[in-house]
Formats: C-alpha cells, structure tokens, sequence
C-alpha cells in the first residue's frame, strides 16, 4: 500500500513530536487532528530550538518542514477521509482512544492503517469495537519524540503482518528504528526491563543498601555507559551464556521481586514527594537544577545521536 497521507490524532506533546518526525520524509503530507485549537508549528519550533542551536537542523529547513504540516479540529475534513496511517497521541483514556477510532473508522477508508501510541494500554482492547482491527497496532514511540529512535510496533490480536511490516517500513523511512512486539503484554518490550531495573533501584535504596544519588551513580558509570553500545543479551554472549548462568543460579533469588509498587514509593505518593514536580522524590530538586537536568538530557541525545 502506497502510504503518503498521515494523520496525527492529538496534538499534545507526543503528537507534534511526532508530526515533526514525519516531515523528515518529503515523500508525507501530514496532518494534525485535535479537539481543541493548537499551535502546532509554534510548539515544534520550540520544541526543536536546541536541534537549530547545535546545528542539526537549520532555521530554514525547519519553516520548509513546518509547510508539509496541515491543522484541523474538524473531524469532517478531508485532512482525515484522506488518511492513508493515522498516529494516535489523543489522552491516555481507554474510552477517549475508543471514541476516537470509532469517529476515524465512520471516515476513513478500511484499509487506512491505524496506529495508537498508547504509552502502557493494549493494543487489542482499544481495538476491541472496531470492526477492521487487522489494520490496527501500537506504535509506541518515546519522549522526547522527535529524539529517541525507538519505536515500539505493539501487534495486537489481530494485527495482520502486513499491516505491521508496513508501518515498521514508514517508520523506517522518518529515520526511526522500530522494534516489533509480535505479543500485546504490558510494558511492551522495553517497559519491561526499564521497570524492572527501577523496581531493584527503589529496592535498593529501601534496604539501606545505598542512597539515591549512589544508585543512580552506579548504573551512569558502569554498564549504563556500554548499554547504547551493548544490549544485555549481546553482553551475555560476550561474557559467555555459562557464566551468565552461575550468576543467575547465585543471584536471582536475592533480587526484587514484589508484584505490588514499592512501600517506599507508597509513602512518597503520601507525602506529596513527586519528583521534579513538587521539588523532591527521592533526591532534592530546585527549579534550576530541574530544568537543567531537562536540557541537558536533551544535549546529550543530541551529542549521542548527531555527534553535535
Ligand atoms: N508523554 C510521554 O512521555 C509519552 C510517551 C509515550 C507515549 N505517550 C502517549 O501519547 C499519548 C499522548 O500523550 P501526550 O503526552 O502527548 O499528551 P498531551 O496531553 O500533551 O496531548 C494529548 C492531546 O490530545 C488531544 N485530545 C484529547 N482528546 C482528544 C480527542 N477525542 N480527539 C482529538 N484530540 C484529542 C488534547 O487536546 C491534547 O492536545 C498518550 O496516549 C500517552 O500515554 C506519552
């Protein structure tokens, strides 16, 4: 299937992230849906301002990119009967992403693709209703949206292969690299080990093993440092599947392994402690040290992935 039209569904943070992807490609005319007015442009350029500041892109190329971007809060325009994929980035609300499809299907063609960007929700239970749900699937992409390369293409269960080969080749195309999760499980593939790896940090901190600051030290300066380069079961391989297994055999039953949210994390919810948001989680932040951390994690992908 010939893709060319995309639309995006919700023009929220994810969405105009997203939009900007997609202009990456001139072969896409992009269009951007949302219930209520929004500046998309004016949220992408600042959203893109450090990418201009250490010449990834220039000022020029970004108001060129900006032109193959349309806007519509009327779901009656031809911007969405002529969608050949759609990107859903509308609120994490089951029945909001529902109510969302079911007005795309009333409008679209049956072979328009459907994607939903659900950070944690299935695939198969926001499709429930819809009556083609072959050409529906996850495409989880990550913050901040117009960095970080994966995109987690989420089958559901009744995703067809063609549909999720083809939207693992359009992603491919925007310079994305899409990985497949051929099961609907939650946390999809990365959420998995991402949590399991904060579940034994909390844990960590919660026996007295060490403080925040140090675990978090810990993981910067040692393999944290080789994971963009080395994957865990590359790295297995490396120091040999055997040893792997001695280690395992040892160490696993000393690890985490509750099922339920941490106590520790219990009491700070409590306590109102939120992180960056009210100013202290499980370390102290002020508004400088806040922001700074923001901008410099956004520097550091951009040195990471463009060398600039
Ligand atoms: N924020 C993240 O880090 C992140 C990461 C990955 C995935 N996601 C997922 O992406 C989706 C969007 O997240 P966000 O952070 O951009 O949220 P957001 O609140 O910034 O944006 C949501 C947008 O959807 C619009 N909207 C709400 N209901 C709508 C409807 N019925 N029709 C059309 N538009 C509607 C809102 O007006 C808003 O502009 C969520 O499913 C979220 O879980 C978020």
């Amino acid at each position: 299937m010939d893709i060319k039209n995309i639309l995006i569904a919700g023009g929220g943070m994810m969405g105009k992230n997203i939009a900007f992807v997609f202009t990456s490609n001139p072969d896409y005319r992009i269009s951007v849906y949302d219930i209520y007015p929004t500046d998309v442009c004016a949220g992408i350029r600042k959203n893109c301002a450090q990418l201009i500041e250490k010449g990834v892109i220039t000022e020029a190329e970004l108001e060129q990119r900006l032109t193959r971007i349309d806007f519509t809060t009327d779901i009656d325009s031809e911007l969405i009967k002529r969608a050949d994929l759609v990107i859903e980035a509308v609120f994490e609300d089951m029945q909001i992403k529902r109510e969302t499809f079911a007005k795309l299907e009333a409008r679209c063609r049956p072979d328009t693709i459907f994607c939903t960007n659900t950070s944690v929700m299935s695939p198969s239970e926001i499709s429930r209703d819809l009556k083609y749900r072959a050409r529906f699937v996850g495409t989880h992409f990550w913050n901040p949206g117009h960095l970080i390369p994966l995109v987690e293409v989420v089958k559901s269960d009744a995703t067809s292969d063609e549909t999720a080969q083809t939207v693992m080749a359009v992603l491919k195309a925007v310079g994305k690299e899409p990985v497949l999760c051929k099961k609907d499980v939650p946390g999809f593939i990365a959420n998995r080990m991402q949590h399991a790896l904060w579940r034994e940090a909390i844990s960590i901190v919660e026996n007295g093993i060490a403080d925040a600051e140090t675990v978090d030290k810990a993981v910067r300066y040692s393999f944290g440092l080789r994971l963009p380069q080395l994957g865990p079961l590359t790295n297995s391989d490396m120091v040999g599947t055997e040893l792997t297994y001695n280690i395992h055999n040892y160490i696993l039953q000393y690890l985490e392994d509750s099922h339920t949210p941490s106590p520790l994390l219990s009491q700070m919810k409590e306590e109102g402690k939120m992180g960056f948001k009210s100013g202290e989680g499980f370390m102290k932040w002020t508004p400088e040290e806040v922001e700074k951390q923001n901008a410099d994690l956004n520097e550091y992908l951009i040195r990471m992935l463009y060398g600039k």
